[in-house]
């Protein structure tokens, strides 16, 4: 197969950081080829690398027949190199041609030809089978439909090699079935598609081959028909992995948190019971109102009417001040956004909604922030050289950790994880179920919203599956199937 893009020994560095240690690989023609790694080991900084984002300290890049120390952007552009990053790039308070024809002149520069880019982006959809209003604001569609756009906006440059960066993070599994038919359908136009996800069923699912990085450095590079699920994981974690999910024994207790009649943003109706020692697991497609109900009961959003209820004693949760003192965390799905000061440093982070942990009176101890900042750094295993470290440096992963860790130091007796793992590796993901059992066996009592039928069913004592902002019903551990979920949270 012909190589269209080939890698020599690039390495980067970073202060305290190898990002990347001589990694040499090739890429051919028409294929999808998957890159995964553990968080930090240097994905999102390689696809960087290939569309001139950043330079590489060291190595060489060929593309066609020309040999470079580093791409530029412009060049990437020139040789259909395109790109879908972790973090989406669209310009919300735009239509969606506008997004789509951003930089580029169609008809002159004086008048530019509105006609001729909804026409062309009407054209790009309808090729992909995809429905989306070119006039509609991209602020307004769903991530799944905002990162088609992105996608439309490289095809708009006639795309050669697709690079994507974990698609499929944040997008619901019907959009995630138009994200395969499109990049299948690439594949049948001999575009490569360069592939990163910590899904493991969508890597076999989609890939011809498969390349794994361990801290910076290159493993292999294997044919997905020739490599098994363990082998990929034991090649990205460097050992042997049981990925089955923990037991716990633990007596579930008295109610702690009791909600009832619960009415709010037009279409909650929410009654609920949450158990001291249990995990509450909560599903719903996306849309479902998992995560407004999860607002509602941390304070973040006003609930019209009903009572939440918090060891017997109504609560009155106008702000997450109130939520954290009443005793309920919350860990958000949308970490960016929601989570993390991206221009802080981790230390500050993890600390801020632990202030009376750390201070006396108006002075605040750098001792106990280190004590604590370590303690977590160590538990959840976030890398990086240094827990000063500006947030906005960590990997895509370890900026979640960050966040987790931020509502376990508030030490809270009840929280909320909405979507706990997304974009979290293989072996994190098991550390953070061996950790959601500890907080258990300490006293906490967890809600847990996920999309991850595996995880949802493998960790939860009872299941709820909402469906347009209602309970639609409520499964024993003894009933937990994937297609009786899927079935109420369908609505059927
Ligand atoms: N601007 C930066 N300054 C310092 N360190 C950085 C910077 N960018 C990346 N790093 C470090 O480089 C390493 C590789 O990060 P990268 O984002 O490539 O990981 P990744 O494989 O994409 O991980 P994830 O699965 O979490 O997205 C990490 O240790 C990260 O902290
Ligand atoms: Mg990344």
């Amino acid at each position: 197969m012909k190589t269209v893009l080939k890698l020599s020994s690039i390495s980067k560095y970073y202060p305290g950081v190898i990002a990347l240690d001589q990694v040499s690989m090739d890429f051919s023609e028409g294929e999808i080829h998957s890159v995964m790694g553990e968080n930090g080991a240097g994905k999102s900084t390689l696809i960087k690398i290939i569309s001139g984002a950043i330079e590489p300290s060291g190595g060489m890049i060929e593309i066609g027949n020309e040999k470079m120390k580093h791409m530029t952007p412009a060049l990437a552009r020139q040789e259909g190199i395109g790109v879908i990053y972790q973090e989406f790039n669209l310009i919300s308070s735009m239509s969606v041609v506008e997004n789509i024809f951003l930089g580029e002149c169609v008809g002159n520069k004086i008048m530019p030809d509105f006609n001729e880019m909804h026409h062309r982006a009407k054209k790009i959809f309808e090729e992909f089978d995809v429905d989306i209003d070119t006039c509609e604001m991209v602020g307004n569609l769903t991530p799944g439909k905002q990162q088609l756009v992105e996608i439309a906006k490289a095809l708009s440059q006639n795309v050669k090699i697709m690079i994507m960066d974990e698609p499929t993070a944040s997008i619901s599994v019907a959009d995630v079935k138009i994200l395969f038919n499109i990049i299948r359908k690439l594949k049948e136009k001999k575009v490569t598609v360069i592939y990163i996800s910590h899904r493991m069923e969508e890597v076999f699912a989609l890939s011809d081959r498969v390349s794994v990085l361990r801290d910076g450095k290159f493993i292999a590079t294997k044919d997905a028909g020739e490599v098994v699920r363990k082998d990929l994981i034991t090649m990205m974690v460097g050992r042997e992995l049981n990925e089955s999910f923990p037991d716990r024994a633990i007596e579930i207790g008295a109610p702690v948190l009791e909600v009832k009649g619960l009415y709010g943003n037009g279409n909650l109706d929410i009654n609920l019971t949450l158990h001291k020692g249990e995990i509450l697991g909560i599903a719903g497609l996306v849309g479902a109102g998992r995560t407004e109900l999860a607002k509602v009961l941390y304070g973040a959003v006003k609930a019209d009417k009903g009572d939440i209820i918090v060891k017997g004693k109504k609560a009155a949760l106008r702000t997450p001040r109130d939520a954290i003192n009443a005793g309920i965390g919350y860990i958000p799905e949308d970490r960016k956004n929601e989570g993390v000061f991206l221009e802080f440093p981790i230390d500050w982070n993890i600390t801020i909604m632990c202030l009376p942990r750390v201070s006396k009176k108006t002075i605040i101890s750098e001792d106990k922030i280190k004590n604590i900042t370590e303690e977590f750094a160590k538990r959840l295993e976030i890398k990086t050289p240094d827990l000063k470290q500006y947030v906005r440096n960590l990997s895509g992963g370890n900026q979640q950790k960050v966040v987790i860790a931020k509502t376990l130091a508030a030490e809270t007796d009840i929280i909320i994880f909405d979507e706990p793992t997304r974009g979290i590796d293989v072996g994190a993901k098991q550390e953070i179920y061996y950790l959601m059992n500890e907080l258990i066996m300490q006293g906490v009592s967890i809600i847990m919203i996920s999309s991850e039928m595996e995880e949802l069913m493998g960790m939860s004592d009872r299941i709820l599956v909402m469906h347009e902002g209602k309970l639609q019903g409520e499964l024993k551990k003894e009933e937990f199937t994937q297609q009786y979920i899927l079935e109420l949270a369908s609505g059927l």
